[in-house]
């Protein structure tokens, strides 16, 4: 493993996935990070700032789209690309409902184009690595856990698309024998994601007093893990894992997303109360999710056992300390924080106003 190609670096846990392997244990001093990145609405360079001052010659960006092939082609050939970990995707499920063909795109087709020439190149080739979703398995009633080998059964436009991307990864590693692993993970939270999704919206808004969005009761559970956790998860499978394998990763941390949103209420109350004195639980709002989210899943959990007998991981992170941490992050942040506020703004409150789906092709 030499050069690595990181597609979707400079979004949410691409770039934590960089910041973490410069600096991770079995990183070496030959080895090279390739990012490329669209740069979408959901791409910030800024999520990397001084990083490539700081390791010259260890990173390097390229602005493309993964779905240009002749692009994607000079990109395995100038920077003999050996590895990929494969994170580029459109992301939200709310956005997905409202304007799926970026979805099928970037997600589907993009995976392919990475596939079939990761297979030109199978001699020099190390290792592709898809980073993937618990969504592909849909919801979850009450009881029971994802393990690696529930049937696909994807609600939103979003995980049908990260489903059928994961299923080219199979069927390209069973047709053409390239060594690839894959990893389904839970919902991820930390610094520098996008305020679009559950927990940064959620601490944004608090931070400003504004109303906080539950969609129905908030009765909704996800499987929450800190996204440090998950880059250290991805780099043991890189690493270690089986050739041709998939991994579950979760945080063993099913949270209601009311109780979500009060401990970030509490937390915050602690560290910055209100102007006025009012605790900020007062904030919460009860949104329709038929509207917002029509097919709203309700309950993801990951059972890990493979990765944690097979190599070793487990979380590291508390949901408590994992959450202090990221809330932290966002007040010592207001520069990151202005600039992506200024990009989904409008997106945001026409969403939630319930205005006409504002389909904007990804342009905000
Ligand atoms: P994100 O939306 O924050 O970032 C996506 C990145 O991909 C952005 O930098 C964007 O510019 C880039 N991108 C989008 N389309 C592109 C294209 N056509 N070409 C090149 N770059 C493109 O997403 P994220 O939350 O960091 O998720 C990363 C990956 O992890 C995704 O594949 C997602 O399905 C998966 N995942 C996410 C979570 C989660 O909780 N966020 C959980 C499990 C798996
Ligand atoms: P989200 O962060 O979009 O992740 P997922 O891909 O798992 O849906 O949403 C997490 C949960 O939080 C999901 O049940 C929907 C709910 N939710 C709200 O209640 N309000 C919001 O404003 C958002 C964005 C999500």
């Amino acid at each position: 493993m030499k050069n690595i190609m990181v597609t979707g670096g400079c979004g949410f846990i691409g770039s934590n996935f960089i910041r973490y392997l410069l600096t991770a244990p079995d990183f070496k001093k030959d080895m090279r990070i390739i990012n490329v990145d669209k740069l979408t609405y959901a791409g910030n360079r800024e999520s990397l700032d001084g990083i490539s001052e700081a390791f010259t010659g260890q990173y390097v960006f390229v602005q493309a789209d993964i779905c240009d092939r002749q692009a994607m082609e000079k990109v395995f050939g100038e920077f003999e690309i050996d590895t990929v970990c494969h994170f580029a995707a459109e992301s939200h499920v709310d956005r997905s409902i409202v304007e799926p063909d970026a979805f099928v795109q970037t997600n589907i087709m993009g995976t392919f184009n990475l596939l079939d020439l990761f297979r030109a190149g199978k001699d020099r080739m190390f290792l592709f690595h898809h980073v993937s979703t618990d969504e592909v398995f849909g919801s979850l009633g009450k009881f029971g856990h994802f393990t690696e080998t529930t049937p696909y059964n994807p609600s939103s436009p979003y995980s049908a698309s990260k489903a059928s991307s994961d299923h080219l990864v199979r069927a390209y590693t069973h047709t053409f024998a390239i060594p690839t692993t894959l990893s389904n993970c839970s919902n991820n939270y930390g610094p520098y994601q996008y305020p679009e999704k559950l927990i940064p919206l959620m601490i944004l808004n608090a931070i400003e007093g504004k109303k906080l969005p539950v969609y129905g009761k908030g009765f909704n559970i996800r499987d929450w893990l800190y996204v440090k956790d998950h880059c250290r998860g991805i780099w043991e499978i890189m690493n270690r894992g089986k050739r041709g394998e998939t991994y579950n990763i979760g945080g063993d941390c099913e949270k209601q997303n009311i109780e979500v949103v009060f401990m970030i209420c509490d937390i915050l109350d602690g560290m910055e109360p209100l102007k006025n004195g009012r605790p900020r639980r007062e904030l919460v709002e009860f949104v329709d999710d038929k509207k917002l989210r029509p097919g709203h899943d309700f309950r993801y959990a990951i059972d890990f056992s493979k990765i944690q007998v097979e190599l070793g991981w487990a979380p590291e992170e508390s949901f408590k300390t994992g959450l202090e941490k990221t809330i932290r992050w966002y007040l010592d942040h207001p520069n990151w924080v202005n600039l992506v506020q200024k990009k989904c703004g409008e997106w945001l409150r026409r969403h939630y106003k319930g205005d006409e789906p504002p389909r904007w092709n990804n342009v905000n």
